[in-house]
């Protein structure tokens, strides 16, 4: 039997003009997730993840610039799709819990009037549903103290944790085949980061629905998702079931990454990888992590490494292996 895809992106390639030019930013990016699946997707900061995420539902900014590749959603290419069917597929389909809250909340608008709207156009609900108590309810369920004061008020008279909730609990009201949470915890504090994540866990496991997970720390996803995407420079550069990546990471990337993660047990912080992420108008040739390995040959410089199944479900990009 094979298994139900319900997102599938190939050879997708994306940049930003930028005043020195056209970046290449996402590079012959490949990722699937099939029903009911939960992916996290690390990396470090500025590797292209939520380039990635907003290229899903085409929520890129207007210098973005797709230059090639496929992106379908339950076997539609939506890098294809119309302006009418791309908002069917954001109302219905995907939703997404951003990474900057402030930014995707509309400052003069109340809380009730964002959240009404997102019921009403859904069209998942009757005429006659009562908003509020759907509203207070949702965000009773995000774990929001004093929800009748954030439905009455506006985005600035919340708090950063308070409004990245809202946010959860907007993506959360409609019945969605995919939910992405892009980094859904970085604007919390440690305590309320676990809860959100939790929550997040509970909702995830209570709907059935396929979730992405975006995050830079590897220890927050690893409770989570059934699989690991590990992206480098807007590439892929190993996938592997969760445990596996932990117990056997294979690419050095992977491998300086994980020793990278501070330990909450002691011991402060390793080096972490040297050097940084590439300059994305002028990216190196062949394998894109090439210049901060410890251990590349020419090969690395001149061919791209594409991802080769090493084990079962284990797939790594690297010259090396
Ligand atoms: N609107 C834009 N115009 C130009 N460049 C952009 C734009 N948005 C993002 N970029 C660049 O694209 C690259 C990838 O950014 P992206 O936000 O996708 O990374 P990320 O992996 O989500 O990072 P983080 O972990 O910090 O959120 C970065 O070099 C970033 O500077
Ligand atoms: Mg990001």
């Amino acid at each position: 039997m094979t298994q139900q895809k319900v997102l599938e992106i190939k050879n997708l390639n994306v940049g930003y003009e930028t005043y020195r030019g056209v970046t290449d930013v996402i590079h012959h990016l490949d990722m699937e997730v099939i029903k009911k699946e939960k992916i996290g997707v690390i990396g470090e900061s500025g590797c292209g993840k939520t380039t990635t995420m907003k290229t899903i539902n085409r929520i890129l900014p207007n210098n973005a610039v797709i230059k090639g590749g496929q992106v379908k959603f339950n076997g539609k290419n939506v890098l294809d799709m119309k302006k009418k069917e791309l908002m069917k597929l954001r109302r219905k389909n995907v939703s997404m819990i951003p990474q900057d809250p402030t930014a995707s909340l509309n400052p003069l608008f109340k809380v009730k009037t964002q959240m009404k709207d997102i019921l009403k156009y859904s069209k998942e609900y009757d005429e006659e549903i009562d908003y509020k108590a759907k509203s207070i309810e949702l965000f009773e369920s995000v774990a929001l103290s004093d929800p009748e004061r954030v439905y009455d008020s506006y985005p600035f008279q919340l708090s950063g944790g308070m409004r990245q909730r809202v946010c959860i609990a907007m993506s959360l009201a409609t019945p969605k085949d995919l939910l992405i949470a892009d980094e859904p915890t970085s604007n919390l504090d440690v305590t309320i980061q676990n809860q959100v994540l939790n929550l997040i866990g509970n909702l995830l496991e209570e709907r059935d629905l396929s979730a992405i997970l975006v995050s830079q720390a590897l220890g927050t996803v690893k409770k989570f998702v059934d699989k690991i995407y590990v992206i480098y420079a807007g590439t892929v550069i190993e996938i592997a079931k969760t445990d596996k990546l932990f117990s056997d990471p294979i690419h050095p990337y992977t491998i300086g990454l994980l020793e990278a993660t501070p330990k909450l047990t002691g011991g402060g912080f390793s080096a972490g990888i040297a050097g940084q992420t590439p300059d994305y108008i002028d990216p190196p040739s062949g394998c894109r992590f090439r210049p901060r390995c410890p251990q590349y040959s020419d090969k690395c410089k001149n061919e791209r490494p594409k991802l080769i199944e090493v084990e079962k479900d284990h797939y790594v990009a690297c010259w090396g292996n």
